[in-house]
């Protein structure tokens, strides 16, 4: 039975932590460690929430798939009638591969090529999302050369003050590389008119990554909403306002469930005023706890006062800590007896290598598993091969039931694509 639940995707049972309903050493037992395990009614529940949340105006939910690329969780997404946010040839291909029509996508991101642009055309994807005057210009040239119209939005950067945990995350301020600055927008709609092989259909905005409240989005949708009516006036048949992803989600354990209505009040009021079509891109929402990366413990050591819990998963398969600081919660996938405050480091050479820092951990020994929770986003897909390491394996949990979504990389993966025998030419 598929399951949809709102209970936490990870759960301790008779001791042992469990993925839904299969324990996670079980797991470990076919398919080994490093791996990443999602939990599909996770996703499910996330998804659910989200339409709910929407679901007095016409909307639609491209999931952001730079989060989770994989072709089992995008398939899992399309069969539940979402669409997905793009931002580049590869994750067009990916999304096609999972069964997406050229409807379901979105094609954001500020450095699109012109063969990337072909492929969105050549897709006939809903929108292509502009971020530079030069952008426009392009496509509207590839277009033009390819006997079409291309169907675009613009998307506004409102220059609203973010607060995400880290600077990296943000996007919607001012001297971000993201985005129209707001005071340019009426000139690249007017522009717009002056070219044949685009359509301007929306106008979109995101505002950066793991935002906890409302505020920036109250702050910024008022300056979406005049660049809407600004565009409407001069003629344009605009069908979308997309309000990009960014919806965070508890990493703490004393963190509270994401609450949605706040957000969502605001922009279905926006929506409604508008009566214009509502995308959302969320990525982090619908997958982040769903997933957890499970390592097992290599060694215990004790250095200059320290203790370090060495793990066989490192910073090429999660760079959330070492990037951003980023916090992950650590549980023992069997109880612990106790717990000491240690580093939790990886194999990797690099001192930025670790997944906590002077924290209280599980007590455990070389053997012992651990599971760095909320790694359902940003995790697999921003790893690695640093220090030659093969990528992990993912598995898919439903219920009672699992599957290997992606095998682990082997060895001869890793040279797969280098030459044994030089081909020396001249220019
Ligand atoms: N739409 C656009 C145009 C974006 O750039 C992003 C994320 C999203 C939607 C989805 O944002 P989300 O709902 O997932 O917050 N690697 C970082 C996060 C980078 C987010 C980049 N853009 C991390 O691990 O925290």
């Amino acid at each position: 039975m598929p399951s949809t639940t709102s209970e936490p995707a990870f759960v301790r049972r008779a001791g042992v932590l469990h993925a839904e309903h299969v324990p996670l050493p079980a797991i470990v037992a076919a398919v080994g460690t490093p791996a990443y395990v999602y939990c599909a009614g996770t996703i499910r529940d996330r998804l659910a929430r989200l339409e709910a949340a929407f679901a007095s105006v016409p909307h639609r939910i491209h999931f952001a798939m730079k989060a989770n690329s994989n072709l089992a969780i995008l398939r899992l997404l399309q069969e539940l009638g979402a669409g997905v946010d793009i931002v580049s040839g590869g994750e067009l291909f990916r999304a096609r591969e999972a069964g997406f029509a050229g409807r379901d996508v979105v094609f954001s991101g500020v450095g699109k090529t012109v063969r990337e642009i072909e492929q969105a055309l050549d897709a006939q994807v809903l929108l292509i999302n502009v971020e530079s005057e030069a952008e426009l210009v392009t496509i509207d040239a590839v277009a033009g050369r390819l006997g079409t119209v291309a169907p675009i939005a613009i998307r506004v950067n409102p220059e609203v003050t973010v607060d995400t945990p880290h600077a990296y995350i943000k996007t919607g301020e001012k001297g971000q590389k993201f985005g129209i600055p707001r005071d340019d927008v009426a000139r690249l709609v007017s522009l717009v008119r002056e070219l044949p092989h685009v359509e301007l259909r929306g106008l979109g905005m995101h505002l950066g990554s793991q935002i906890g409240n409302a505020d920036p989005m109250r702050d910024a949708l008022p300056r979406l909403l005049a660049a809407i009516a600004a565009a409407r006036a001069e003629g344009h048949a605009i069908a979308y306002m997309d309000v990009g992803g960014g919806l965070a989600v508890p990493y703490h354990a004393e963190e509270p469930e994401a609450d949605i209505a706040d957000y969502a009040g605001v922009v279905l009021a926006a929506a409604r005023e508008t009566g214009l079509t509502l995308l959302l891109e969320p990525g982090r929402f619908l997958v982040a706890e769903a997933g957890a990366l499970v390592t097992e413990v290599l060694y215990r050591k004790h250095a200059a006062g320290k203790d370090f819990i060495v793990t066989d998963a490192g910073m090429n398969d999660l760079v959330r800590p070492a990037l951003y600081q980023a916090y992950h919660r650590i549980e023992a996938v069997e109880s612990a007896a106790g717990t000491i405050v240690a580093d939790l480091v990886g194999p990797i050479c690099e001192s930025g290598d670790f997944f906590a820092k002077d924290r209280e951990l599980p007590d455990v020994g070389a053997g012992a598993l651990l599971a760095v929770q909320t790694a359902g986003a940003y995790g697999y897909t921003m790893s690695s091969n640093y220090n030659s390491r093969p990528r992990p394996a993912e598995v898919l949990v439903d219920g009672d039931r699992f599957a290997v979504i992606t095998e682990r990389e082997r060895l001869e993966d890793l040279v797969r694509l280098e030459r044994a025998h030089l081909q020396w030419r001249t220019a």
